[in-house]
């Protein structure tokens, strides 16, 4: 498994349904979270509050005052947060409470995990009761993530408390809007939106590997049978694309080996199989659910593994694959008035050696895949600059300019030790957009090409 995070269920259906689970009971447990602080705070307000009349009384309410003070304020160790003199953080060593979980799994009660770029460790914890100790609350998805007491945690020269949600599906699959908003850190595939990075599913290291690796199929030995190769299991996309998949089928001969329209067995729909079904088509349809700002997944990745040239659909930004490929690297769909246009086109590059081999000038390189796999991250950013040009728009505002290929917690870690906790704290989270900004219309795809 190549990719940073991500768990591959067989069906989004089962998924799905686990999700709403998830956020049943992270409805509850909210208002059971909510119903509390109410009661703490007519508790405490009543302390204040309630005339003492009898010393027996008395001694009662400030017991409850202690009771009430230990829950809420933090267990202070001396030196516990400590700080550099413009409010960095010292730390060397962070807790982390995942707090949601993840599709059911989740991480590792006590697992420590070493961050090289900032030379520190944290280590996970599942327990909620640890809050008062821990530096960073981790929620998979805004939303589900409500329940995290926010008022309750400090941002100060004491303590440094910071909350992050993180997503990597697309804004219809996912919650957006205002519950993103109370986080310190937002982290999705959206390369702009994400504070203080974005999370992806690019491991930038193997993808650049894959980037610059020569195809391993020549272009004589591709499948002649069919044009294109096609391996999805959500039969059911937002943005149409079974219906225009249907209807390109109609043009060129593709084979598909997923549920959707299925034509062919031999491969499942599992990730590990798809390179080496890829590998042998000249093309690969790498188009995602839904059409979002820069929503690019393992669907683009494994083209690249595979050496094929990728089709793909963007349109007005939703996605920008120049941001994620070399130019004159992948067909998309959009750049073609009809159905028509696009499959004569996608024959023409498929039957001229010359042409074809075009869209993969990049990998045309005199570098040593096995000497460059070895190098670090920035090392590997200069050849692929010297080969697809500095001013590429993957180089300057794209995934390679964004993505350090380091786990999400590393990636706050480092930030914390280098941002003091006043400018953090300044930050001002926003609303995460919604599908109807975020994305095409639904069934965009089937309806634009009629
Ligand atoms: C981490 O520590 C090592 C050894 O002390 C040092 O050489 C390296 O520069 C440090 N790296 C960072 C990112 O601070
Ligand atoms: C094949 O493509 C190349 C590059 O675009 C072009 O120069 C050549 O004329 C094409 N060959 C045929 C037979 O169309
Ligand atoms: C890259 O962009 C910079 C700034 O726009 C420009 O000065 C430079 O000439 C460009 N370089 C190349 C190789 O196009
Ligand atoms: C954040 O929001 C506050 C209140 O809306 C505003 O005063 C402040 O200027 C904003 N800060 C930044 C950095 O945008």
């Amino acid at each position: 498994m190549r990719l940073i995070t991500r768990h591959q269920l067989p069906s989004i259906h089962p998924r799905r349904s686990f999700v709403s689970l998830l956020f049943t009971i992270s409805i509850f447990v909210s208002i059971g979270i909510i119903l509390r602080a109410t009661n703490q705070d007519t508790q405490s307000t009543a302390i204040i509050n309630e005339p003492i009349v009898t010393k027996q009384k008395e001694v009662k309410l400030s017991e409850d005052k202690t009771i009430l003070n230990q829950k809420i304020a933090p267990v202070q160790k001396e030196n516990a947060w400590p700080l550099d003199a413009q409010g960095r953080s010292l730390k060397t060593n962070f807790l982390v409470l995942d707090w949601t979980g993840f599709f059911g799994g989740g991480a590792t009660e006590g697992e420590r995990v070493l961050c090289s770029s900032s030379n520190t460790t944290f280590v996970w914890t599942r327990q909620h009761n640890r809050i008062e100790e821990t530096d960073f609350i981790i929620a998979h998805d805004g939303g589900a993530g409500g329940s995290i007491p926010f008022d309750h945690l400090h941002l100060s020269n004491d303590q440094q408390q910071y909350t992050m949600a993180f997503v990597m599906e697309s804004e219809v699959h996912s919650t957006t809007g205002n519950a993103w908003a109370r986080f310190n850190f937002i982290m999705t595939y959206n390369l702009d939106d994400s504070y203080p990075e974005p999370a992806t599913y690019f491991d930038m290291n193997l993808y650049l590997d894959d980037l610059l690796r020569p195809p391993s199929v020549s272009f004589e030995d591709k499948e002649k049978q069919a044009d294109a190769v096609w391996i999805i299991s959500n039969c059911n996309a937002q943005n149409g694309r079974e219906g225009f998949i249907q209807r390109l089928m109609q043009e060129i001969k593709i084979d598909s080996f997923g549920s959707c329209l299925n034509n062919r067995r031999g491969y499942g729909a599992r990730m590990a199989d798809n390179v080496d079904a890829y590998k042998k088509y000249k093309f690969v349809i790498a188009i995602e659910n839904s059409n979002c700002a820069d929503y690019v997944t393992e669907k683009l990745v494994k083209a690249v593994e595979s050496g094929s040239i990728p089709i793909v659909a963007g349109r007005d930004g939703r996605p920008d694959y120049r941001r994620y490929m070399p130019k004159h690297s992948f067909i998309n769909i959009f750049d073609y008035s009809s159905m028509k246009d696009l499959a004569d086109d996608i024959k023409r590059i498929g039957n001229n050696k010359t042409l074809y081999e075009s869209y993969l000038w990049y990998k045309k390189n005199d570098i040593n895949i096995q000497n460059f796999k070895e190098l670090p991250l920035t090392a590997k950013l200069k050849h692929v600059a010297d080969i697809i040009g500095l001013n590429s728009t993957m180089l300057t505002s794209g995934i390679a300019a964004k993505e350090k290929s380091e786990n999400k917690v590393c990636k706050l870690t480092r930030f914390v030790r280098q941002t003091p906790w006043q400018d953090i704290a300044a930050h001002n989270s926003t609303a995460r957009a919604g599908p109807e900004t975020a994305c095409l219309p639904r069934r965009h795809l089937s309806n634009s090409f009629s």
